[in-house]
């Protein structure tokens, strides 16, 4: 249960069709904070890490060779993918089939960042969440998205624009909890995924937020606290 302050907000927000991003480095909590924020809010909730990630799947699934980008960006062009942004059950289906839990194996965690590299592949899946994310705006409904680019080329006009951070040390430490320990390392990822993106110093008019000393109910009251404040400032 959360307090009266976050209830007030998605009360105050509703049908306002609000577009809050978040982005943040790996393990920084991003995907939890932003569902459960959504939730509370009432908004859709897009993650579009995982959409990298099951375009990867399928990309091994048939057989692609990961070193030829054409080949990705045409698999990422043609993939049979429907998204749902239900923040209470966000699946991802390809060819009609919920791939959602299939996501986060070790062979998908090695090889989405050389995905998620190719520009091509950048280019249709920044297309299609931008379709996700207008879709939730026009119906009022409006969407927490998280990523790595959110707030920086996917939605930088969103009404709210967070950066969401942890120390090194407990980025870390959640993922072991998450995953085993070192079955994915969170320094060697942010290599990899700094170099397609900066998403660790706030772009203008992105709000930092540290959640190295908060849990998680604590960091989306943070959230739902900063959406407040943009809404009510919008409102003059
Ligand atoms: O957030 P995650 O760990 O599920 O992300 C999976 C990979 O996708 C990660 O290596 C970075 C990449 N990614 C990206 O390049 N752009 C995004 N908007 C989201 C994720």
């Amino acid at each position: 249960m959360s307090g009266d302050g976050s209830q007030y907000v998605g009360q105050q927000i509703l049908g306002a069709g609000l577009v809050i991003a978040i982005d943040g480095p790996s393990g920084a909590g991003k995907s939890t904070i932003a569902r459960l924020s959504a939730a509370e809010l009432g908004t859709n909730f897009l993650d579009t890490g995982a959409m990298y990630r099951a375009l990867t799947w399928y990309a091994l699934r048939q057989g692609a060779d990961l070193n030829d980008p054409s080949a990705l960006a045409m698999l990422a062009y043609s993939i049979p993918m429907q998204v749902e942004a239900f923040a209470h059950a966000p699946r991802i289906l390809i060819e009609g089939r919920d791939v959602t839990r299939l996501l986060r194996g070790e062979e998908v965690n090695r090889a989405v960042s050389q995905v998620s590299a190719v520009p091509g592949v950048r280019e249709q899946m920044i297309a299609r969440q931008r379709q996700i994310i207008q879709a939730a705006k026009a119906s009022g409904r409006g969407i927490v998205a998280e990523g790595r680019d959110i707030t920086t080329v996917v939605a930088p006009d969103a009404d709210v624009k967070i950066l969401l951070t942890a120390s090194p040390q407990v980025r870390e430490q959640r993922r072991a909890r998450q995953q085993g320990a070192g079955s994915d390392s969170v320094a060697a990822r942010d290599f990899a995924d700094s170099q397609v993106n900066n998403f660790t110093t706030p772009a203008p008019g992105v709000e930092l937020l540290d959640s190295s000393d908060l849990d998680e109910q604590e960091t989306m009251e943070a959230v739902v606290a900063i959406v407040g404040r943009a809404f009510q400032a919008r409102q003059g």
